[in-house]
């Protein structure tokens, strides 16, 4: 029998495979970056993940329709926030619509102008190396040229559509 060559239809809503997909626990990330205008964009994501140790990459995906696509899409950096427990209400203000997200926002500048959150537990700032166009995102490997991270800091976990923090086992 000859294998198929592309995949059957969903068996599932798109309801049910989000509620599955929310079935696995992400750390939270802000995903920053300075457009050729000197903007500064943001936003929450949770799509990341690392790739490689040498050299060191890691991925995202951002959503097509996303605001910030026309900066992210185009620009050569971009910097990746993992927040900490006590940002929730920074993860949810960078997934929301405003004028000015960075509003009252303690940050410093990095690599191409990426805004650097203060209290972040790790922050990776990145080139980026290629984007490939899948379904309805667009995912990112960048390459990291400098990172930090905050030893001991409690992070912010997202599952199930609600935040948490770690309870060791
Ligand atoms: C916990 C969490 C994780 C998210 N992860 C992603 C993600 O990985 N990619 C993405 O495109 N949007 C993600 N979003 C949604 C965006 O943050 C949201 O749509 C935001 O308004 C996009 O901003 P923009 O349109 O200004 O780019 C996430 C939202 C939340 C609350």
């Amino acid at each position: 029998m000859t294998p198929p060559r592309r995949a059957q239809a969903p068996s599932f809503s798109t309801a049910e495979f989000r509620a599955a997909l929310g079935m696995f626990a992400t750390g939270v990330t802000i995903v920053t970056a300075r457009g050729a205008d000197g903007t500064r964009i943001g936003l929450t994501a949770n799509s990341f993940n690392s790739v490689s140790l040498e050299p060191p990459l890691v991925l995202w995906s951002l959503a097509r329709a996303s605001g910030s696509m026309p900066t992210l899409g185009t620009g050569s950096h971009y910097a990746i926030n993992v927040l900490a427990a006590d940002q929730k209400e920074l993860a949810e203000r960078f997934a929301r619509r405003s004028a000015d997200r960075f509003q009252g926002v303690d940050f410093t500048d990095g690599v191409a102008g990426a805004p650097l959150l203060a209290g972040a537990v790790a922050v990776f700032e990145c080139f980026n190396r290629s984007r490939y166009e899948e379904g309805d995102h667009v995912i990112f490997v960048g390459e990291v040229e400098r990172c930090t991270h905050r030893a001991g800091v409690p992070p912010l976990l997202f599952h199930g559509g609600h935040f948490y923090t770690e309870h060791p086992l």
